[in-house]
């Protein structure tokens, strides 16, 4: 029998209804007079470039992100999906998400996007609070967000959903009633951000100013309490599951297995005769669609570019890193000031260690 290594898919589509003003996503107001026929054909036409190296591989994952896929045709997302099974192999169960909006006209298409084959949603709720969702630029109210949870679960058998908390002036007690109460939904799955503010964002240019370090850490170690009292310890930095529903796409990035970025300025990591390449589409979505490549940017990395990427990605989760893929030269004094732990074969971060992940990959790959 082949073994055919794991592939995940990402499909970018980069319109969203409105801007929110903390998002620095690649993603702007979606055109009026959109001819989704044409941009069709352009994803499959950036689909196209990758199938001649694909032989070896098996889809385990799609992923329709943005932007909000959500403001697709259900066809679109069907006839993508009926391509990828035409063109590839695909594992018996292949995880296929879509990231939804609550409003209620997408919420409406949920059970038709069940039916195409969609079997994970993704909700970005962003707050139960009605104040938190006016600052934070939604159109949805707490209500809304409620409905389309509600319809979700319902509808799917996984589901998760966003929320971002850290917010200006948000107490730890008003923090811990709102993740008590996303947690009474029992959604099997929950992506929770602290807010940053990135340059290029609304937030950026208001100068709008998030907890200081110790309040952001004090809220990060409640959350991981609550959640894990819950049964939703965190498999990751910002994401919890119930044991079994952790996202199989995501992982896909943490543990650094190959993925194709299709879509304006989705990026992939793809081997080719058996050197990783880092792949870039325009980031121009007008100028994406003329193009028939739509690689911007296809890069050979090096070993060392590739150990990096790798211990970035693998210690962010609570599985961490194959010991002998990490430098060795710093690790036993990580090890011994507890920033990180050793569990059998790997490397991970500690409780401790989780808040200072920058400060541990900077030491690893420091001289
Ligand atoms: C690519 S966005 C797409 C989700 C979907 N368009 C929505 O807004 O509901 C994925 C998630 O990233 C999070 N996010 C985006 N910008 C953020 C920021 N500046 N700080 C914290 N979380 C952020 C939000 O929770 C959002 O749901
Ligand atoms: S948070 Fe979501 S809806 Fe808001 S601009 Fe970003 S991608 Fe679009």
């Amino acid at each position: 029998m082949t073994v055919r290594k794991p592939l995940s898919i990402y499909i970018h589509w980069g319109f969203c209804s409105s801007k929110c003003p903390y998002c620095d996503f690649a993603s702007q107001k979606i055109p009026l007079d959109i001819d989704f026929s044409i941009w069709l054909k352009e994803y499959k036409r950036a689909i196209d470039f990758f199938i001649p190296f694909i032989e070896d591989y098996e889809v385990q994952s799609i992923f329709f992100g943005g932007g909000t896929p959500s403001l697709l045709p259900s066809y679109f997302i069907e006839e993508l999906i009926k391509y990828i099974s035409k063109h590839f192999h695909l594992r018996l169960n292949l995880e296929i998400t879509l990231e939804a909006n609550p409003s209620s006209s997408e919420a409406k298409k949920f059970r038709e996007l069940r039916d195409i084959g969609v079997n994970r949603l993704s909700l970005g709720i962003q707050s139960l609070s009605d104040i938190s969702l006016k600052f934070l630029g939604r159109i949805h109210t707490k209500e809304e967000g409620l409905e389309a949870l509600k319809q979700g679960l319902k509808i799917f058998s996984n589901v998760s959903f966003d929320l971002i908390y850290a917010l200006p002036e948000q107490s730890i007690k008003e923090w811990s009633k709102e993740l008590s109460e996303a947690l009474s939904y029992q959604s099997p799955h929950l992506s929770l951000y602290q807010l940053s503010i990135e340059e290029g964002s609304e937030f950026f240019r208001r100068k709008i100013e998030t907890p200081k370090e110790e309040l952001a850490a004090r809220l990060y170690e409640r959350t991981w309490e609550i959640t894990t009292k819950a049964g939703l310890a965190a498999y990751e930095v910002s994401n919890h599951a119930l044991s079994g529903y952790e996202s199989i796409h995501n992982l896909s990035y943490w543990r650094y297995q190959d993925y194709l970025g299709i879509g304006p300025s989705a990026h992939g990591r793809f081997s080719i005769n058996g050197k990783k390449h880092a792949f870039k589409q325009e980031k121009n979505p007008f100028i994406w669609l003329k193009l028939r490549n739509k690689n911007s940017e296809d890069i050979i990395l090096t070993s060392q570019e590739i150990m990096e990427e790798r211990a970035i990605m693998g210690l962010r989760t609570t599985e961490g890193v194959l010991s002998k893929y990490l430098p060795q030269k710093h690790l036993s004094s990580l090890l011994s000031e507890g920033l990180l732990e050793q569990r059998g074969p790997n490397i991970c971060a500690s409780q401790k260690g989780f808040l200072l992940i920058d400060l541990i990959l900077s030491r690893l790959f420091s001289d």
